[in-house]
């Protein structure tokens, strides 16, 4: 199987940090971001990766990752323009996976300490679909939240005042390579954007969203509190 990440975006909310580098390209514990997706990869035994990012810190990333070796895996690249969402995002992937395939999708902001080596086998084994990875959060209001019906999803809700369960829908994604024409059928939100959670209740309207539930730890490092917190965690997990 092979595997995406999704590491462009604008990075407000971790500005002025962003305003210098790429998200990706910043600390968290002994290493940049990105390297922890790269890993995460490599650990779930995927070996051809297609690494999405915007034209600003472009040449800071081949430099960093050169063609993969490192990590055992070989590193494509492809850019986004401008931001325009995640899907949008995943969408420049299509050509890299062949029809028929299945993929990870990874966004890079994403830190966790769970393996994905098993749920990488089982999700092959899926005929068609796709699956998704769930937390348990205390604050779920802040993310997408899915509603769970007789162990499927049923429907996800994008920062709900009353969410219908105590999860959220993690940064962790698996498809099949129908997802490109879902995407196609996705209409841009009020920001202007090609919005995940509309492909993936694409998926859910069809009865074909399956999910994964996370037991590590797991943090989207997007806010500079995350960020610290989650260079903790990683940095606890080496001593
Ligand atoms: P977000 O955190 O939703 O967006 P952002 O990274 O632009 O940050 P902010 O909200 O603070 O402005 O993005 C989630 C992940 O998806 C992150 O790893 C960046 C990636 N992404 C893209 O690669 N392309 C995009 O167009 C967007 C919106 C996000």
């Amino acid at each position: 199987m092979k595997g995406v990440i999704v590491a462009g975006g604008s990075g407000t909310r971790l500005r002025p940090l962003t305003d210098l580098v790429n998200k990706h390209l910043l600390p968290v514990g002994g290493y940049p971001m990105i390297h922890y997706a790269l890993a995460k990869m490599a650990e779930a035994g995927i070996r051809e990766v297609l690494l999405i990012t915007g034209k600003a810190s472009a040449g800071l990333f081949t430099q960093y990752i050169g063609s993969g070796e490192p990590w055992e895996i070989q590193v494509t690249y492809r850019i986004q323009e401008r931001p325009g969402g995640i899907a949008e995002a995943v969408s420049l992937a299509e050509g890299f996976i062949r029809p028929g395939d299945k993929f990870v999708v990874l966004l890079g902001d994403n830190l966790f300490e769970d393996s994905l080596a098993a749920a990488v086998s089982e999700f092959q084994e899926q005929p068609t679909g796709a699956r998704v990875f769930l937390k348990e959060v205390p604050d779920p209001r802040r993310y997408g939240v899915p509603v769970l019906r007789d162990g499927r999803i049923v429907s996800i809700e994008e920062k709900p005042e009353n969410p219908p369960s105590t999860y959220c829908v993690t940064g962790i994604y698996m498809y099949d390579a129908g997802v490109f024409g879902e995407i196609r059928q996705v209409t841009r939100s009020a920001r202007g954007e090609l919005e995940i959670t509309d492909v993936n209740n694409r998926y859910a309207a069809a009865g074909l969203l399956q999910y994964g539930m996370l037991e590590g730890w797991w943090a989207d490092a997007g806010t500079p509190r995350s960020l610290l917190e989650a260079g903790l965690r990683l940095m606890k997990g080496e001593s």
